[in-house]
């Protein structure tokens, strides 16, 4: 993971590299660190911490001009976060300064093979790779030479910006398997891990492929594979609209981003239907999801939880037999295949690296793969056969809420579409039930004051908690217990209502909260009595049901939405829970501690 940034121009550098990186800080936050490279040589600033303090300690030192820089944010893989392991780092004479974002597998064998003189300062693998590029260039006494040559022993996923402290008309730069973008302007060009970044300075960006190098210069760009040959690439246009990647008046993106669920299942509506008002998708998918006599859905995170609901859609409307995998699992344990197998990637970012470990290996094998997420371009998209977008604009707090709506949306669309291809009768008009959850998400983004309630009568003093569910029910409580803990830290669980007897009842105490869904008829009074059981053993339970199957005791009733849909809406109030938990604890919502939003190391 990490966030890269840079810039090379006729204006000062450090104001774009510090905004980059506040925008890119999604990534990673745990130190962060500019080199610029001015007429008095390269001067280097690190801070463990946030962009903030990066900012602070700028403004303190007596800061530079320099119209050439690179700056990085980081999410410690090699070496605790501080400020010797943050980044630039700096080979032993000073004469190159790199940032690097993924993970170098190869990284003690080449301190072995190459580096055994070399003193190192940092414990990082990033360090490993700037110190062979000076190796390499007391070899060869050319950096292009250099850099390409320590681009071939790399083994890993990289994605590096680079200084030579003798050539300030050159941004060095590779990737592999990490997401690295050129920004193109008039008389400077920029490059950035992800568009956003630099969206203020440029629209106009360049791909870089796995194992390119590429000569950033003020006013060219030069692309050229390992081997020195160059390669032509036309720009495309970044098609992010600036305002989406503010907070506006909000406090925290996270609670944007739960407000606009309504508008994101509106906008998938309107890109999935024909003018029949039928959800539509493209023939090639269509005949591939056919084809396959079983899909095999991997994710990771919120994604995974997605994709439990989506099992039940493809299951129950369209009879395809459907597995679900954790990425990170699946890669280095793989089960016995189909003999027809198709797999669907499902991926907020399209960059999760244990996800694309998958897509790499059943690539090989031959099988084909259709990723959704909600960013066109990113790798996973790219390296699939086809993709589903999930429409739901920039995601930028690490809690993902809006994606996961948005995931079981497009998944709603995908069930039904194959369903009626299949000419299977289905009991509801998706486009009409959409639109009708849609108004239902409005009704409880509304019911903020309540559900704010709720969260201070349950969980404002509590260590742990459980969410317990059936069916369709069970696997949001599994991503409602994955959100409560992610940014609140509390301890949290999330149960099939039936399990919870076979061993984790023994942690009931008097007082532990026990949140319980019930928007599922045919479990509306088997859920009901797993709760007498935790409230037997004093448990604090409150069940939020929905209209129809409510009783005079449920804390919450959420509106009367298809059955199917339900975790579409069950799933914002207990969003606003882990949110209002994390608030009233005073944690950082949108940056909860050790994580980062896109996970690009195995
Ligand atoms: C990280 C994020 C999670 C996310 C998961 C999968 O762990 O913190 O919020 O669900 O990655 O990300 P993806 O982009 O593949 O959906």
């Amino acid at each position: 993971m990490c966030g890269i940034v840079g810039y090379i121009g006729a204006n000062d550098s450090k104001g774009i590299l510090l905004h980059g990186l506040e925008k890119l800080e999604y990534r990673g936050y745990d130190s962060a660190g500019i080199a610029v490279l001015n007429d008095n040589g390269v001067h280097l600033t690190k801070v463990k911490g946030r962009i903030v303090t990066l900012k602070e300690s700028m403004d303190n030192s007596n800061s530079v001009e320099a119209t050439l820089g690179i700056g990085h944010t980081r999410w410690a893989t090699h070496g605790e976060p501080s400020t010797l392991n943050a980044h630039p780092h700096q080979s032993t004479s000073g004469k190159f300064t790199i940032v690097h974002n993924g993970v170098i597998e190869n990284y003690q064998d080449i301190k072995r093979n190459y580096l055994e003189a070399v003193d190192f300062v940092s414990e990082t693998d990033t360090e490993v790779i700037v110190q062979l590029i000076e190796k390499l260039y007391d070899e060869f006494q050319n950096t292009i030479k250099a850099f390409q040559e320590a681009m071939k022993l790399l083994k890993g996923s990289y994605a590096i910006g680079m200084i030579d402290v003798d050539d300030p008309n050159t941004l060095y730069v590779s990737k592999n398997k990490s997401p690295l973008l050129i920004g193109l302007g008039d008389g400077f060009n920029v490059i950035a891990s992800d568009a956003m970044a630099t969206l203020k300075e440029t629209d106009q960006y360049l791909e870089i492929f796995d194992k390119e190098i590429v000569l950033v210069h003020r006013n060219h760009v030069e692309i050229q594979k390992l081997n020195g040959k160059v390669v032509d690439r036309q720009p495309y246009t970044a098609e992010i609209d600036a305002s989406d990647i503010e907070k506006g008046t909000y406090p925290h993106y996270m609670l944007k981003e739960i407000d606009e669920q309504p508008i994101v299942i509106r906008n998938i509506i309107k890109e999935y239907q024909d003018e029949n008002n039928e959800v539509k998708l493209d023939d090639s998918i269509r005949n591939a999801m056919q084809e396959a006599d079983r899909v095999y859905i991997i994710a990771a995170g919120t994604s995974y939880h997605a994709g439990l609901i989506g099992k039940e859609f493809m299951e129950k409307m369209a009879r395809i037999p459907v597995e679900v995998h954790v990425a990170s699992e699946f890669s280095y344990n793989m089960p016995l295949l189909s003999e027809k197998p198709l797999f669907v990637f499902i991926s907020q970012s399209g960059e999760t690296a244990d996800s694309r470990a998958v897509l790499v290996k059943i690539k090989e094998m031959g099988h084909p793969a259709l990723t959704i997420t909600n960013v066109p371009g990113s790798t996973l998209s790219r390296e699939a056969d086809y993709t589903l977008q999930l429409h739901a604009g920039p995601e930028i707090a690490v809690a993902s809420t809006k994606a996961y709506t948005a995931q079981i949306a497009v998944l709603t669309i995908l069930a039904a579409d194959i369903a009626k291809a299949k000419g299977l009768e289905l009991e509801f008009d998706p486009i009409k039930e959409l639109a009708i959850v849609s108004s239902a998400m409005e009704v409880l983004t509304d019911q903020k004051e309540e559900i704010e309630q709720l969260a201070g009568i349950y969980l404002d003093t509590t260590r742990n908690a459980f969410f317990i569910g059936r069916g369709l029910d069970y696997n949001v409580s599994l991503e409602a217990a994955l959100k409560l803990k992610e940014i609140s830290y509390i301890q949290a669980e999330g149960f099939a209502g039936g399990e919870l007897k076979h061993g984790t009842i023994a942690l009931i105490e008097e007082g532990t909260p026990v949140i319980a869904l019930a928007t599922q008829e045919n479990v509306n009074y088997s859920i009901r009595g797993n709760v007498q059981e935790v409230v037997a053993r004093g448990a604090n339970a409150l069940i939020i049901s929905m209209r129809g199957l409510e009783q005079d005791t449920d804390a919450f009733v959420l509106p009367k939405v298809h059955e199917l849909l339900t975790p579409l809406i069950s799933v914002i109030p207990l969003q606003l829970l882990a949110y209002y938990a994390a608030l009233h604890r005073d944690c950082d919502v949108d940056k909860p501690r050790n994580l980062a939003k896109s996970v690009t190391v195995e």
